[in-house]
């Protein structure tokens, strides 16, 4: 039995997470037992992420972002200094090369997958750039065998924003195990959630690097000063940061992992039926999941032609909420927003540019019923029908 979110009959959201009793008693659990940080729950939670990934380490963080903040620090780029990364994502990794004085450099995506094109990294390499940033757009993993090519040829860091990917497969490698260090995000929305949270993975001593920054610079975690050991010492050597996680979040992460192989085998059966249902309407451009990956399925990103259909994305997006459902945007490129612009010339990023006027999410998520699933079908279609030119 699953206890959903309240919700509203007549509107589906664009997300919901799906959390069952296991996450609440487990949650409860940790309030009783009167540790509340960084604490047992998170250790055993960044265990079983690293199981899952194959990662040599991890530390579980309060968001993606700081995690790939952390990532950056410790690789210690800084000013003069540059990162290579699409601008058809989230403004997070943005907005932390700029916070460690670095200049992010934007380059085009893939027209199919909407991920980093390798040739164009090729092309964007230069003797100040120290980061490549392979971020898997919806759950779908990069082209990381060339990518590690590059990264090795020039020496940079491959670093894997892999904040939709977790539990994605390339070429029977998991997400998290493709890079030098990746960053997941469990923000409410993600393939699973702590509500707020992260966590970075990778090389041994990139993460514990990071472990020792995102906790004030501090030798020693608060457990081991005054849970089960030690004298109520410390040190500081270096100037840290705050970004641990607490265990009432991993107390829920613990068992979203454990459902994550069920989440993203739904998320794949829903993907499956909107491109098996939608297959025949031209004006639609769907995404697939290439032959020698496992795609998470975190989104399910339409693009739609508006010369062919008559409307718009956002057209299309108003007929649907005028349906009750809920719909979003993944996304604004970064070179569009106001801190960004004049960074990347539009004409260097022609996919980019063109997915960007034309991409629509559609609700993917577990929580949706297979009626859910048929409402989408049913009122993307009488949208296209109707306005049909
Ligand atoms: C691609 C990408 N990277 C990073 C983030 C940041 O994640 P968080 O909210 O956990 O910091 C997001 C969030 O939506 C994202 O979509």
């Amino acid at each position: 039995m699953t206890a959903e979110v309240a919700r509203s009959p007549e509107v589906l959201p664009w997300n919901r997470p799906q959390l069952g009793p296991e996450e609440i008693d487990e949650v409860i659990d940790t309030l009783r037992s009167g540790w509340l940080t960084t604490g047992p729950k998170t250790a055993r939670f960044e265990l079983g992420v690293r199981e899952l990934t194959g990662a040599e380490d991890a530390f579980a963080v309060n968001s993606c972002t700081a995690a790939l903040h952390l990532a950056l620090l410790v690789s210690g780029i800084g000013p003069g200094t540059e990162v290579i990364t699409p601008s058809l994502t989230f403004c997070a990794v943005a907005n932390v090369v700029v916070r460690v004085g670095a200049t992010p450099v934007f380059v085009d995506v893939e027209p199919d997958t909407l991920n980093l094109d390798p040739e164009q990294v090729a092309s964007a390499v230069t003797d100040r750039t120290r980061v490549i940033v392979a971020m898997h757009y919806g759950g779908h993993p990069c082209e990381m065998d060339r990518l590690r090519q590059m990264a090795d040829d020039h020496d940079l860091l491959l670093l894997e924003d892999a904040a939709h990917a977790i539990g994605a497969d390339y070429r029977g490698r998991p997400v998290g195990s493709l890079g030098d260090a990746a960053a997941f995000s469990f923000y409410a929305n993600k393939n699973m959630t702590t509500g707020e949270g992260g966590m970075l993975v990778g090389r041994a001593d990139l993460v514990s690097a990071a472990r020792l920054l995102g906790r004030h610079g501090i030798d020693r975690g608060a457990w081991l000063r005054h849970g089960s050991r030690g004298p109520a010492e410390y040190d500081v050597v270096d100037a840290g940061l705050k970004y641990n996680m607490s265990d009432i979040l991993a107390a829920i992460g613990l068992h979203q992992l454990r459902r994550l192989p069920a989440f993203i085998a739904r998320r794949t059966e829903i993907a499956e039926r909107y491109t098996h249902e939608l297959a025949d309407l031209s004006a639609l451009w769907l995404p697939r999941a290439a032959g020698h990956v496992r795609h998470a399925w975190h989104l399910y990103p339409v693009q739609i032609d508006p010369d062919r259909a008559g409307l718009d994305r956002d057209g299309l997006a108003a007929s649907l909420a005028a349906a009750g459902i809920g719909t979003s945007m993944h996304f604004t490129p970064i070179h569009r927003l106001r801190t960004y612009r004049g960074l990347a010339d539009p004409a260097t990023l022609p996919h980019t540019e063109r997915a960007a006027d034309r991409l629509l999410s559609l609700p993917c998520y577990p929580a949706m019923s297979d009626d859910d699933v048929g409402r989408v079908v049913g009122a993307v279609r009488r949208a296209l029908m109707e306005r049909r030119p």
